[in-house]
């Protein structure tokens, strides 16, 4: 028999706790030997290759760190402990207005150690950050859930769908290199308040303040190894362009734009820039109805469709 739940939030000393229940999640670890994958034990692994493995959260010197920006910028990472042992994370974040979600809770990771699954913690965790968003003035709470977790959400209330997401491969080999020493170029905002009332187009799975905000968090080991560039143009177009972890030619599209007519010539920028960069392809999540409106029409291919659901709190 397991103990009561016990739902708090995180400090830094919870580190440990929290990398055991997402490593509790990889059924096996592996390493690159000469472009092979090879299996190991996780103690052989480097914290880049543990990082390869689903990020931040799967060594406890890049865990402190994310830890440490979440609970810097006041955000709430929350941990559910049984019996002293902590057997799940879920982290919450409270958003911006946006015309559908309002003041809004974002969850953006939610793990539950895979010994103490279907026992009522993931339940637990999201009832308590529905509890901290209403507290903090929030309309609604939204996830980005992990297509099987879908059932889960539906079950515990998370069942209003706010968009569909098209996860899209623009493909850029064709595409004409531009140097954005060419372009008006400023520095990225580093105050959300500019970006505030312009139009977010990707990643659009999260609403812009978060995109924005987690943005601005810089891991040494990104750094180190993957390719980046950040901007505002013209004072119209804000972009990062950033290449994906373990896919040396593609690139991720982080977008807002000042006006929504601006669209295609943003689009045309960021394919341009990134091929500059080297990059054959650049991905973008964006709602079914700019990919209709505007994506559609360049040569492309669609990786997935995704939902972001949420709740309203009463
Ligand atoms: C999804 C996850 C967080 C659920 O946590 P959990 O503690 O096992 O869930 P709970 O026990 O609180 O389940 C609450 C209800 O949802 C149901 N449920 C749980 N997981 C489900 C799933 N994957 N699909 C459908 N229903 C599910 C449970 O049966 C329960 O229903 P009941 O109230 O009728 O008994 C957990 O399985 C997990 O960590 N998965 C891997 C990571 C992940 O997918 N996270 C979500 C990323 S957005």
């Amino acid at each position: 028999m397991y103990g009561e739940v016990l739902i708090r939030k995180a400090s830094l000393e919870d580190v440990w706790g929290i990398v055991d229940v997402y490593c509790s999640g990889v059924e096996k670890w592996y390493r690159l030997v000469g472009g092979r994958k090879v299996e190991s034990s996780y103690e052989e692994l480097s914290i880049v290759e543990r990082w390869s493995h689903g990020g931040p959260w799967m060594s406890v010197e890049s865990c402190a760190v994310h830890l440490n920006y979440v609970l810097v910028n006041d955000q709430y990472p929350l941990v559910a402990v049984v019996d002293d042992k902590i057997v799940g994370e879920l982290e919450l974040y409270i958003g911006y207005g946006d015309e559908l979600l309002g003041r809004h809770g974002y969850i953006d990771v939610l793990e539950v150690h895979r010994s103490y699954r279907r026992r009522g913690i993931g339940r637990a965790l999201v009832e308590k950050a529905v509890e901290i968003a209403g507290d903090n003035g929030c309309e609604t709470v939204a996830v980005w859930p992990d297509p099987n977790a879908i059932g889960f959400y539906e079950k515990i209330g998370l069942d209003k769908i706010a968009y569909r997401v098209k996860y899209v491969k623009l493909d850029i080999t064709k595409t004409k290199p531009l140097k954005p020493d060419q372009l008006d170029i400023r520095d990225f905002p580093e105050n959300y308040g500019m970006l505030e009332k312009w139009f977010f187009i990707s990643p659009r799975i999260e609403t812009s303040y978060i995109a924005w905000l987690k943005s601005r968090w810089d891991y040494a080991i990104e750094q180190e190894i993957l390719r980046s560039f950040e901007a505002t143009m013209n004072n119209e177009v804000a972009l990062i362009i950033e290449e994906i972890w373990g896919e040396k030619n593609e690139a991720n599209l982080y977008l807002w734009i000042k006006d929504k007519n601006l669209l295609d010539q943003a689009l045309e920028l960021s394919m341009g820039i990134a091929k500059h960069l080297g990059f054959n392809s650049l991905r973008l999540l964006a709602s079914r109805e700019i990919y209709e409106k505007q994506i559609e029409k360049y040569k492309h291919q669609i990786l997935q469709d995704y939902i972001v659901l949420y709740r309203e709190i009463k």
